[in-house]
């Protein structure tokens, strides 16, 4: 267990990974400072509900800290791209760690809506980096993407090789605040550790990624997209893995000796080092909810990368960590999560009709 004392700061905690992260340092002992500005990119009920799970119930008018039941768990309504809102999340003791995951993510929305890529990504890191300047015994775990690695097919993926070339303009963002993040560690010696994750999937998942989206479409008989005619692979990766990764990381870095060798600036790829073709992916699929799909073969959309495979031995020779979550075993877990969540809610509205 964790020192109680131990403050960690999560952005982005009513997201996906944010979410799971809260909750796994709230088990283990932490107390949990989650900010979230709950943007609408996808249904903000799903965020909402995330914190709800938390035991955090956000109100229409919360303009301050609410916390859980326990008193473990804290959250603040905030955009960090604000800087005067950003600056309320840094009132008051300092933070033993920020874990950095808010951010807009997402491929396509990138090409169509640039300016909140910037706002989200550029502009929020910038002000989150020049609080921590004044706090440097912070330790920074910082979400960055498996997307900056472009169309290399230098595969798999090691953390030394060259990430300048990024086709997205969300690959391009991530890529700078990596960038961005090495001078103010540099300059300031915050201990910063950067995490290329790799398609992250599981329970509470984002509705824009493809294991939501395709689930969703095939049980509602709807037609799903299978783009560059299914000739792409992906290193799926099971959130209480990546979750895992991160905590054991965490406890690393608060408990750091005098022996440590880590550099205060180190990149380091989470992925479960097994890509995926789409095609199977999708048979998998079919297999769990037992239904067919309705596929529509697309060509390659732009900004998208033909595979994304890492290679995780940096971080798992640290942590000695392995993954342990097969993609069969995770997209049960998900599809047993999906059918309660929904089951819930379509009771729900019917409730209120
Ligand atoms: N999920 C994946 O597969 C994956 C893969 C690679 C990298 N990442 C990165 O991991 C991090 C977490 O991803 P996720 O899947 O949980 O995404 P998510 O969209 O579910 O969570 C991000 C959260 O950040 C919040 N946010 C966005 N802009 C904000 C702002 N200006 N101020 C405050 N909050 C803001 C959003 O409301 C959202 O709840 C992101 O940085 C993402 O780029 C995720």
């Amino acid at each position: 267990m964790a020192d109680s004392k131990q403050r960690i700061l999560i952005t982005g905690m009513a997201g996906f990974i944010g979410y799971h992260l809260a909750k796994k340092l709230g088990r283990e002992g932490f107390d949990v400072y989650g900010v979230d500005s709950i943007n609408d990119y996808y249904s903000t009920k799903l965020k909402k509900d995330r914190l709800l799970d938390l035991g955090v119930a956000v109100g229409p008018t919360d303009i301050g800290w609410i916390s859980n039941p326990n008193k473990n768990i804290h959250f603040l309504q905030a955009d960090l791209s604000k800087s005067d809102e950003c600056a309320r999340v840094f009132e008051g003791d300092h933070y033993d760690a920020l874990v950095h995951l808010a951010a807009q993510p997402g491929v396509r929305k990138s090409i169509s809506h640039p300016a909140i890529y910037f706002q989200s990504n550029l502009v929020a890191t910038y002000n989150l980096l020049e609080q921590l300047k004044d706090s440097p015994q912070t330790a920074l775990l910082m979400a960055s993407s498996s997307s900056v690695y472009g169309h290399s097919s230098d595969t798999p993926y090691t953390e030394s090789q060259q990430t300048d070339a990024p086709v997205s303009l969300y690959a391009a963002t991530k890529k700078s605040t990596e960038i961005i993040a090495h001078y103010y560690a540099h300059q300031y010696k915050i201990d910063t550790s950067m995490l290329r994750f790799f398609t992250v999937y599981g329970p509470w998942g984002r509705p824009d990624m493809a294991v939501y989206g395709f689930f969703d479409k095939i049980m509602n008989g709807e037609e799903i997209k299978v783009f560059n005619q299914g000739d792409l692979k992906r290193d799926f990766t099971y959130i209480s893995d990546i979750v895992d990764n991160l905590h054991l990381l965490l406890l690393n870095r608060l408990n750091k000796t005098k022996e440590d060798t880590t550099t205060s600036y180190e990149i380091y790829n989470i992925g479960n080092q097994s890509p995926v073709k789409l095609l199977d992916f999708i048979s998998l699929i079919e297999k769990i909810a037992n239904k067919k799909a309705k596929k529509a073969f697309l060509p390659m959309q732009p900004g998208d990368v033909y595979e994304t495979y890492a290679d995780s031995n940096k971080l798992k020779q640290l942590l000695h960590f392995d993954y342990n979550t097969p993609l069969e075993k995770g997209l049960t877990k998900f599809y047993e999560w999906y059918k309660t969540y929904h089951t819930i809610n379509t009771k729900a509205l019917q409730s209120h009709e």
